[in-house]
């Protein structure tokens, strides 16, 4: 299936990871698994979590302010605690909080993405199968697999239905614009029956877009936590926390800079991908402030810097401009990015497509600009006076250069 262009073209997601591990601020599903925390304990914080200042609203209102253009939220981690009414298995919180969320973020005509995990590693009928050529000396962890004995193939073909029964509400209830699978590597796709589970979504939102967690159906590769150098040639994401966490978790407060994110969004849609930014709300629903603060600070430098942003590809490979950068989707303009102040003038190297004019983004000033050196086929040096220090931006300031007629490189064995 081809992908979606509201997609690619949305630069800006915000995950959302909301559950009941905000309760005590533990690590999502992954305290009780790693037995950092007791699994009592873990589940007791399902009595204890009150949505009581959930506003989604004001969530969706801050994600666009942000300049976001989708977001995901977790309906259900690996702990298969359903944030929805469900119907099927016995872990939810009594309520339905998807429904708020999925009309807010549509009224602000913002995407509608559901994180949900295969795994479920609390469903009495999980742990009953083997990931088939798992080695057999790995040990098993009690709340994901069986030993080889004890399979139970009736079980898991129970859990498969109740899988199916909580997808077909997401999916028929809420409709969503994409689907933000989880917790692939537990089971093997024939195991999570990958391609019937597609077929059921898409038979209630035909044009759903996959990540690639969703195996053979995926839509786009999924980067976790770090940029990838060489950025993947198809549609990809990079999902990133602002500080060290998933979740809510009162002492992690390690949170990136304004400066840092503004620095990992320009890198990962300079390189053609989406950032999907992470903010981890509280038990009642608040976000929290640091959180806040940078998503409203990002909004502004993108609100600044919008052209540069918004109907854009993926900009310059590597060599020609120290720093990221985009490129207009007709090919005549390129947005070089520049995070420290410059010193001298800028280089550009390798540009065949002659130069009209440079500005300062978001200040509009023009910067004055030569070519120097070069010889036959190899081009020379495009050297662009730097700008006054009144046209910098805190965070990273931006160069629209105008070209006369669509963008032409020079790599340095011949032009393509
Ligand atoms: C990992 C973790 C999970 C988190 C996810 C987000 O897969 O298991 O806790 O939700 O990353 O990408």
């Amino acid at each position: 299936m081809p992908m979606q262009p509201w997609f690619t073209d949305a630069k800006l997601g915000i995950f959302v990871h909301w559950g009941i591990y905000a309760v005590d601020g533990v690590q999502e599903s992954w305290s009780f698994y790693d037995d950092i925390v007791p699994h009592d304990r873990y589940m007791s914080q399902l009595g204890r979590f009150t949505g009581a200042k959930y506003d989604p609203h004001a969530w969706a209102d801050l994600f666009a302010r942000a300049g976001a253009r989708y977001a995901v939220l977790t309906s259900r981690h690996h702990d298969g605690v359903a944030l929805w009414d469900t119907g099927f298995g016995d872990l939810n919180l009594g309520r339905d909080y998807l429904t708020g969320y999925a009309d807010a973020l549509r009224e602000q005509g913002l995407k509608v993405g559901l994180y949900y995990s295969h795994s479920d590693w609390n469903h009495p009928d999980y742990a009953t199968t083997r990931k088939p050529g798992r080695p057999p000396e790995q040990e098993d962890n009690r709340y994901s697999e069986c030993s080889a004995e004890d399979e139970d193939l009736a079980a898991w073909e129970r859990f498969i239905a109740y899988r199916d029964g909580q997808i077909r509400e997401l999916a028929s209830r809420y409709r969503p614009d994409l689907m933000w699978f989880d917790g692939e590597w537990d089971r093997s796709e024939e195991q999570w029956r990958i391609e019937e589970l597609a077929a059921l979504i898409r038979s209630y939102s035909p044009h759903v877009v996959f990540n690639a967690r969703m195996l053979s159906e995926g839509d786009y590769a999924t980067p976790e936590q770090g940029a990838p150098i060489e950025p993947p040639d198809g549609p990809w994401e990079l999902c990133l926390t602002i500080n060290d966490s998933w979740g809510y978790q009162h002492h992690d407060d390690n949170h990136k800079s304004l400066s840092q994110l503004v620095r990992y969004f320009t890198e990962t849609i300079g390189g053609g991908g989406n950032l999907l930014l992470d903010v981890g709300p509280m038990e009642d629903g608040t976000i929290p402030a640091p959180q806040v603060e940078r998503l409203e600070g990002l909004g502004e430098w993108i609100r600044k810097h919008s052209d540069a942003v918004y109907g854009t590809v993926r900009g310059l490979p590597a060599g020609h401009h120290y720093g990221p950068s985009t490129l207009s989707a007709d090919g005549r303009t390129l947005y070089l990015t520049l995070f420290d102040v410059p010193r001298a003038e800028i280089g550009v190297r390798g540009l065949v497509t002659p130069v009209r004019r440079v500005t300062v983004l978001g200040t509009g000033t023009e910067l004055a600009h030569r070519v120097i050196g070069g010889l036959h086929e190899a081009v020379g040096v495009l050297w662009i006076d730097p700008p006054a220090e009144a046209d910098l931006d805190p965070h990273a300031t931006v160069l629209a250069v105008e070209l006369d007629g669509e963008l032409e490189l020079y790599r340095g064995s011949g032009r393509f």
